[in-house]
């Protein structure tokens, strides 16, 4: 079959290959290849077990690939043979050097525009997906345009706003695409096909464009806004807890102010995830970068406040427990950073397993995706840990379960039944407010919700 356009994407991770696989789906006489250094992962994408969990995927990968879908080891023919080359590779905060534990390490990017440049024998169109400090795109144009001859590159910032565990949804129908590119002629040319491509599915007026620096640019402030309404509704949490308010009632009489909105105002253990936190420094050390100190120091808050929830969790459990949680066997229901995906990067269960092993408990981990990340992320940690993927063997025996990730099924679970396996007095200390709590109460659990009152029977 003869493709009528041939798109590539480098870097095969959590955005690369669902984009682009929805890209695929949409457009069936599109050939779209997604190629990444790291070859176990292309075998997983072209295996039965993605490596990749999202709902829907699956579905989307097995019709398309060997279609109008491959998944290749083979960069330097794929950068040869494909003319729109979207890049989304990872962004990860530096962790040496200048700018460690703030700036944005851009080695990968800086090494995929350096195989662009090299293995290109004709003018390309280079579309960052990954996330970037803004003036990035400059960085790439500087290397780009250091080709020899007639190829010319225009590169355009399509930055990606898919959440994970509604990625396939977010994709096939999202609130805004957003394409930045150069305002010259042929920046607003190569923008031009790169809104072609989004308009097979997305309403034109969802496809927004602007200059490059604000797309850059607005990826990263709109994470920090919505990690700024998790901070601000768990620093609340903070005071109902003190004052006898219930930070339910709170949020939903907040935000049902048509201005403020209902969403993102959940209060729990706090924010995990791959993008927030990085990309918050990002924010802060662009500030630093171009001397707005008090600006930095505001979008700081929202970081510290989101440890302060932990510590706050964790010191909760300690003071409910008589202080002391030596020997006691604590369960923790859910490790990933939030339901519905497998992936546990920066997940609040992490800092709160290691907290909680150096106040020498011993858990037993339960998650319905996330357990082999789970042992990756605790390996090496001192203690005892056992990983278990029935909920309810896991509780049995123990004196605390913990919810940490808000998955549907831990709101279901027969709470009666799992009180009955466990060391009394049964602790339930609620992370994300899913269960009821009442109900729990009347069962016999000592129940700790975040931000309402605990219900004990002492
Ligand atoms: P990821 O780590 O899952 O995937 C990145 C992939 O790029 C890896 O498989 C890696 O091997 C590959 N890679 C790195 N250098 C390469 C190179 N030179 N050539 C080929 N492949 C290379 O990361 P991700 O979660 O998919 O995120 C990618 C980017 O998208 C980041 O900038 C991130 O901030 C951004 N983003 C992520 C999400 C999300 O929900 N995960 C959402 C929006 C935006
Ligand atoms: C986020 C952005 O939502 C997405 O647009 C961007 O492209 C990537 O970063 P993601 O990290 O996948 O997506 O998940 P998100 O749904 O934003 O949740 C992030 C964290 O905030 C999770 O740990 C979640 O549990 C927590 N959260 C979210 C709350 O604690 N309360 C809420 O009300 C909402």
């Amino acid at each position: 079959m003869k493709f009528k356009k041939k798109i590539l994407c480098i870097g095969a991770g959590y955005v690369g290959g669902p984009s682009m696989a929805m890209i695929a789906h949409k457009c069936p006489d599109y050939r779209v290849t997604v190629v990444d250094i790291n070859s176990e992962r292309i075998d997983a994408w072209n295996s039965p077990h993605l490596p990749v969990y999202e709902p829907g995927l699956d579905k989307i990968v097995k019709q398309c690939r060997g279609k109008n879908l491959f998944f290749s080891k083979d960069i330097e023919n794929q950068i040869k043979e494909n003319d729109l080359i979207f890049v989304s590779v990872n962004t990860p905060t530096k962790t040496y050097g200048a700018g460690a534990d703030m700036a944005a390490d851009l080695q990968y990017l800086e090494k995929t525009a350096r195989q662009i440049l090299k293995y290109s024998h004709s003018s390309k169109i280079v579309i960052e997906k990954s996330t970037l400090p803004v003036k990035t795109a400059l960085t790439m144009e500087k290397i780009l345009s250091s080709a020899k001859g007639k190829i010319k590159f225009e590169v355009l910032s399509n930055p990606e706003f898919m959440a994970e565990g509604s990625a396939m949804n977010d994709l096939e129908n999202p609130d805004r695409v957003l394409i930045g590119s150069r305002e010259t002629k042929s920046g607003l040319k190569a923008r031009a096909r790169l809104v072609e491509i989004y308009a097979r599915w997305v309403p034109l007026k969802k496809i927004i464009t602007s200059n490059i620096w604000s797309s850059e640019l607005s990826k990263l402030v709109a994470n920090a806004f919505l990690a700024q309404r998790v901070s601000s509704i768990n620093s609340i949490s903070a005071l109902c807890e003190k004052t006898d308010a219930d930070i339910v009632e709170v949020a939903k009489a907040v935000g049902l102010d048509s201005r403020i909105g209902d969403k993102f105002l959940r209060a729990g253990v706090g924010f995990g995830g791959s993008c927030f936190k990085k990309d918050i420094f990002n924010l802060v050390y662009l500030c630093h970068y171009y001397g707005l100190r008090e600006v930095a120091s505001y979008w700081e808050n929202i970081i510290k406040i989101n440890q302060y929830q932990q510590d706050r969790f964790i010191a909760n459990i300690l003071h409910a427990m008589f202080g002391t949680l030596a020997g006691k066997k604590i369960c923790i229901l859910g490790f990933a950073f939030k339901a519905d995906t497998s992936d546990t990067r920066e997940s609040p269960a992490i800092y709160i397993s290691q907290k909680l092993l150096t106040e020498q408990a011993e858990l037993t981990i339960s998650d319905p995706r996330a357990l082999k990340n789970a042992a990756i992320d605790l390996a090496g940690v001192k203690g005892k840990i056992t990983y278990i993927d029935d909920p309810y063997k896991a509780a049995a025996g123990c004196h605390a379960l913990l919810i940490l990730t808000d998955w549907e099924m831990y709101r279901t679970l027969d709470y009666r039944k799992l009180y009955r396996s466990m060391v009394k007095p049964a602790f339930l200390f609620d992370g994300r407010n899913i269960v009821d709590y009442q109900k729990c109460h009347a069962i016999g659990f000592n129940i700790y919700p975040i931000g309402r009152k605990a219900l004990t029977h002492f």
